[in-house]
């Protein structure tokens, strides 16, 4: 069976002509064990496919395709999606899942009915369903995060799910499930209660009271089946809607007690100014504080013992504008089944950003416990594929990869210090920004950092911890911060080796060049784990 199209073994390797960029910056951190943020939840490298576009249809799900397996899933996706790193699968959606009755996904596929999908302007044939879906998690060793409908439907629907997903046996709904064959429960952790119930797009879109009250039933409700299930509440469907802050606290004054995390969701887009584009993580950092204390006030005004945490379960680099303006579908008569639909091609400037945004997530990671880059495949998403054709990794697959691969173990407080450049949008802000993680089991460090500038080179000085390491560095830059890979060209840009990593006694310098991802293994000398 063919195999997802490796990495060529022959990538460029580091140093950059110092020509390149005038200006040299100088950033330092440090790396102490001792300054723990929190341990990092490996749901934080959580994503989404949601019945959007070619997600599923000709994305995870392309029966005759080279690499279809019997079930219709293409192995080279799999591959690709087990290479990636994904933790939870966020499902079906979305705005999709507004208008969504789970009760159509399951059952002989040749009974379910096709569907219009008012979200996106499509036709749903659910021939992918959830016990489909179930399976291809299982494929790619992930866990199914579940959203239930809130906007067109309500709390007993959502029960209804529940008990057929997670109740072993001894009624209809459990048997039902039985009988579409699944004899053990699907067991599903974690649940999302609606999507985006802020914005006015979404279909049951309700005022913060409304939404608040509906959520707590909800919640409560399906915390009497089993009080263990975590719940997210929608937050704000980003920092800049209207309602933003109050949304929060009028959701969680109603919903507290039974939710455990709020959700944030934010995408960003370059429209023409790249100094603030690539400074993005500003903006995520502070909806994570903003969120933080949100929540911290009703926990502190209600009396509680318990914190609702951050699910950051939409994130990306999403060129919305483009979506909106021109490839927006419209026509009564139209309902096109599985449209190429928010199929960005993404650039090395989007990469570092999307690794910038992984910085401020690993940055607090002791409050976003888990989180979804949106999405996987096709849509706005870090695979492509083509049908009957290849699949291959956009440019921010790589940052994703090796931050799901590495920030393991605990996030540090890097105590960064970094020489700053001017954006319009946030002002000066850190040519550098960085995060750590630290793995207790080996004695490893990593070090994730972006060069946010659109010229200069960085020097970072990075103060170790007490030992003997082995460095290895990675980065992932092009002269051409505009170079994507495609479907011609699917292996344009790679990160590669940066062999300007040194350690000299207690201090590594590295150079980092303008707008770049890095990546810094530190491993005690002499073991096998770098
Ligand atoms: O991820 C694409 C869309 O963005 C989701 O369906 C929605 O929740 C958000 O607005």
């Amino acid at each position: 069976m063919p195999a997802a199209d490796p990495i060529p073994t022959t990538v460029p390797v580091h140093p950059h002509p110092t020509t390149e960029a005038e200006t040299m910056y100088q950033a330092r951190l440090s790396l102490q064990p001792q300054r723990a943020v929190g341990p990092i939840n490996p749901r934080l490298f959580g994503s989404f496919i949601e019945h959007l576009g070619r997600a599923v249809y000709d994305g995870i799900y392309e029966p005759g395709h080279p690499t279809a397996d019997a079930l219709g899933f293409r192995q080279d996706v799999v591959e690709l999606v087990k290479e990636l790193g994904v933790t939870t699968i966020r499902y079906p959606g979305g705005n999709f899942v507004s208008g969504f009755r789970w009760e159509d996904s399951v059952g002989p596929v040749e009974d379910r009915p096709t569907r219009l999908d008012l979200a996106w302007h499509s036709t749903e044939t659910n021939e992918v369903g959830l016990h489909e879906f179930q399976q291809w998690i299982d494929q790619v060793d992930g866990e199914l995060m579940l959203a239930v409908n809130l906007g067109t439907r309500g709390t007993m629907e959502a029960l209804e799910l529940l008990e057929y997903t997670n109740l072993a046996a001894g009624t209809a709904l459990a048997r039902r499930r039985i009988e579409n064959g699944r004899v053990e429960p699907f067991d599903v952790r974690i649940w999302c209660l609606g999507n985006e119930m802020d914005g006015p797009w979404q279909l049951g879109h309700r005022s913060a009271d409304d939404y608040g009250k509906l959520a707590a039933q909800t919640g409560r409700a399906m915390k009497a089946f089993d009080p263990t299930l975590e719940l997210v509440a929608c937050g704000s469907s980003s920092s800049s809607m209207p309602t933003f802050g109050t949304w929060e606290r009028t959701v969680l004054r109603h919903s507290y007690d039974c939710v455990d995390y709020i959700s944030c969701h934010a995408y960003y887009e370059n429209k023409g100014d790249l100094a603030s584009f690539l400074a993005s993580g500003v903006d995520m950092d502070r909806f994570i504080l903003e969120v933080t204390a949100a929540a911290d006030e009703i926990k502190a005004e209600i009396g509680s013992d318990k914190t609702v945490n951050i699910s950051f379960d939409e994130w990306n680099v999403w060129y919305n504008t483009r979506f909106e303006n021109v490839d927006k579908i419209t026509g009564v008569d139209n309902w096109p089944v599985a449209p190429r639909l928010l199929e960005d091609v993404y650039s090395v400037a989007d990469a570092v950003v999307v690794g910038g945004l992984l910085i401020s997530l690993l940055r607090h990671a002791d409050r976003v416990t888990s989180a979804s880059l949106a999405q996987l495949v096709n849509v706005i998403a870090p695979i492509m594929t083509e049908p009957g054709g290849p699949a291959w990794r956009q440019t921010t697959f790589f940052p994703f990869a090796e931050a799901a691969r590495f920030g393991r173990g605990v996030s540090l407080d890097v105590e960064l210090k970094s020489d700053s450049y001017e954006t319009t949008e946030y002002g000066a802000v850190g040519v550098i920004d960085a995060a750590a993680s630290f793995e207790e089991s080996d004695g490893s460090y990593t070090v994730f950092a972006v060069n946010r500038d659109p010229s200069g080179i960085a020097a970072l000085v990075i103060d170790l911890p007490v030992g003997d390491f082995e460095v290895t560095a990675s980065t992932l830059h092009d002269s051409d911060v505009e170079a994507a890979n495609t479907l011609a060209e699917p292996h344009r840009v790679q990160p590669a080796p940066n062999v300007t990593a040194q350690i000299d006694g207690s201090t590594l310098t590295v150079e980092l060049p303008p707008v770049s991802w890095s990546h810094l293994r530190l491993t005690p000398r002499g073991s096998l784990s770098a």
